[in-house]
C-alpha cells in the first residue's frame, strides 16, 4: 500500500539503514560489514540502499570555507550467505552507489552560493559533465536564441538580472534513437529574490536552493553516465536569476510565451512557472515518451506535505502511479494532488490568456498553469520546495528527488 506504512514497510528498512550508516560515520571505523540478511529478501534492493546511503553520508560540501576532514571509512562489505545472492547484491551496490553519487552532484550544486552558482556556471558544469562522454551531449540556448524562439516568458524573469539566462540541454543516448526519450525539465533559479514582488529578508539566503530542480537533472545525468542504462533521457534546465531592477518585469506586465499564450504577471515571485512553461514548450521538439518537470515551485507544498514528501501532479494516471512507486521503492516519496478544472479557473486573467498566480491551493494552481503548456504529451510535475533542502542546523541540499527519478527511469528498461 502506497498510502500506509505497515510494520514490515520498506520505508522502515531504508530509515534503519540510513541511521546505521550515519552511526558508522560518527565512529573511527575504517571497515564495516553489513550482515543484514533476513531484513529484506531482495538483495539487489537492500544493497542499493546501503550503497546509496554510504555515498551520501560520505559527501562533504566543498567550494567555500574550510576544507572538510577526510572520512575514515575505507571499505563497506555486504555479506550474504548464498552465492546466488551475490550477483543481485553486486548489481544493487553498483546502482545504489551511482544514485548516491548523482545525489551528491545535485547537493553540491544546490549548496554552492548564488554568487558562484550562476546560470553561466551551470552551463559550464553541463559542458564539463559531457566532456569525454560518448553518450552525453550538451548544448546551450543563449538569450539571443531565446529571443528568436520567442521565449518571452522565460526572458521576462531574467530581465532584471545582470546574469544572462541559459537554457541548458543535456542529451543522454543509452538506447537506439528510435526509442522516445524521457524528458526531465528542472527549474534552476540560481537566486530568487522575488523580483519586484520582493521577498522578505528573513531566510532569503535559502533561495540559493531555488535551482535544486535543475540540480536534480544534473544528478540524474551523472547517475546515467555511471550506470550506462539503456534509455534515452533529455535534461532541460532553464537557468535564470530573479532580481528587482529598473528593467525588471513589473506586476501587471503581460508577456507572450513561446507557445503563443499570453501571461499577466501578477506576482514576479511566481517566476518558476514562467521559466518552466517555455522550457516545457521547447520539450515538444524531442517527441517525448514522457515529460517530468522538477521544481522548488511553491511554499504552499510545505504547508500541505511538510518536508518529507514531494508534491506530484500529472495529466496521466499511469505515469503518476509509476512515479509514486519509484518514490516508495527508493524511500524518496511523493504524494499526488489533483489538477481539476475548479483550480484551473483561478488563474483566469482579464488582460491575458492567464495570470501567473491563482487563489488558494497554490501548489495546484501553479501546476494548473504548467498543465496549459503540456497538453501534447504525458506529463508529471514534482514540487520539491519542501524536500530539496533542509533548514536550520542541517541546512543543505538533500539530492532529492534523484532516487525517485532514477527508479522511474530504471523501470523503463526492465518492463519494456
Ligand atoms: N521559489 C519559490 C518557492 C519556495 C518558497 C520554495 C519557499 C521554498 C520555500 C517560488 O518561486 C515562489 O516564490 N513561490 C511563491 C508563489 C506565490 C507568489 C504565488 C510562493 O510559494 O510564495
Ligand atoms: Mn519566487
Ligand atoms: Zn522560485
Amino acid at each position: 500500500m502506497i498510502g500506509t506504512d505497515g510494520a514490515s514497510s520498506s520505508q522502515k528498512i531504508i530509515r534503519a539503514i540510513e541511521a546505521g550508516t550515519a552511526a558508522v560515520f560518527k565512529t573511527p571505523a575504517v571497515d564495516v560489514v553489513w550482515a543484514t540478511e533476513g531484513l529484506a529478501k531482495d538483495h539487489d534492493w537492500q544493497a542499493s540502499i546501503i550503497a546509496r546511503s554510504t555515498m551520501t553520508a560520505a559527501y562533504a560540501y566543498t567550494g567555500t570555507g574550510k576544507k572538510p576532514e577526510p572520512k575514515k571509512l575505507k571499505t563497506v562489505t555486504y555479506w550474504c550467505s548464498a552465492k546466488t545472492d551475490l550477483d543481485a547484491a553486486q548489481k544493487g551496490i553498483n546502482y545504489g552507489a551511482a544514485v548516491g553519487a548523482g545525489m551528491n552532484t545535485a547537493r553540491q550544486l544546490g549548496n554552492l552560493p548564488a554568487n558562484i552558482c550562476t546560470p553561466n556556471y551551470l552551463a559550464e558544469q553541463a559542458k564539463e559533465l559531457a566532456k569525454g562522454q560518448a553518450n552525453l551531449t550538451t548544448s546551450i540556448v543563449n538569450e539571443a536564441q531565446m529571443q528568436e524562439l520567442k521565449m518571452g516568458s522565460l526572458l521576462s524573469v531574467s530581465a532584471g538580472s545582470v546574469e544572462p539566462a541559459n537554457l541548458i540541454v543535456m542529451n543522454y543516448k543509452g538506447a537506439d534513437s528510435s526509442v522516445k526519450p524521457v524528458v526531465l525539465v528542472g527549474k534552476a533559479v540560481t537566486f530568487d529574490t522575488g523580483g519586484i514582488s520582493l521577498k522578505p529578508g528573513r531566510g532569503m539566503d535559502e533561495m540559493k536552493f531555488d535551482m535544486c530542480g535543475g540540480a536534480s537533472v544534473f544528478g540524474v545525468m551523472n547517475t546515467l553516465l555511471e550506470t550506462k542504462l539503456p534509455v534515452n533521457v533529455i535534461g532541460i534546465v532553464p537557468a535564470v536569476e530573479n532580481m528587482p531592477a529598473g528593467n525588471a518585469t513589473k506586476p501587471g506586465d503581460v508577456v507572450t510565451s513561446m507557445s503563443g499564450q499570453t501571461i499577466e504577471v501578477l506576482n514576479t515571485d511566481a517566476e518558476g512557472r514562467l521559466i518552466l512553461c517555455d522550457a516545457l514548450t521547447y520539450a515538444e521538439r524531442f517527441s517525448p515518451d514522457t515529460v517530468i518537470d522538477i521544481a522548488t515551485l511553491t511554499g504552499a507544498v510545505i504547508g500541505a506535505l511538510g518536508k518529507f514528501t514531494s508534491g506530484l501532479l500529472a495529466n496521466d494516471d499511469e505515469l503518476a502511479d509509476q512515479l509514486l512507486l519509484g518514490g516508495t521503492k527508493s524511500g524518496d516519496r511523493a504524494w499526488r494532488l489533483p489538477l481539476w478544472e475548479e483550480y484551473d479557473k483561478q488563474i483566469k486573467s482579464n488582460f491575458a490568456d492567464m495570470a501567473n498566480i491563482g487563489g488558494e491551493a497554490g501548489t495546484i494552481t501553479a501546476a494548473c498553469f504548467l498543465a496549459r503548456f503540456t497538453k501534447s504529451y504525458k506529463w508529471a510535475h514534482l514540487d520539491i520546495a519542501g524536500t530539496a533542502w533542509l533548514s536550520g542546523a542541517q541546512k543543505g541540499a538533500t539530492g532529492r528527488p534523484v532516487p525517485m527519478l532514477m527508479e522511474y527511469i530504471r523501470s523503463k528498461t526492465v518492463s519494456e
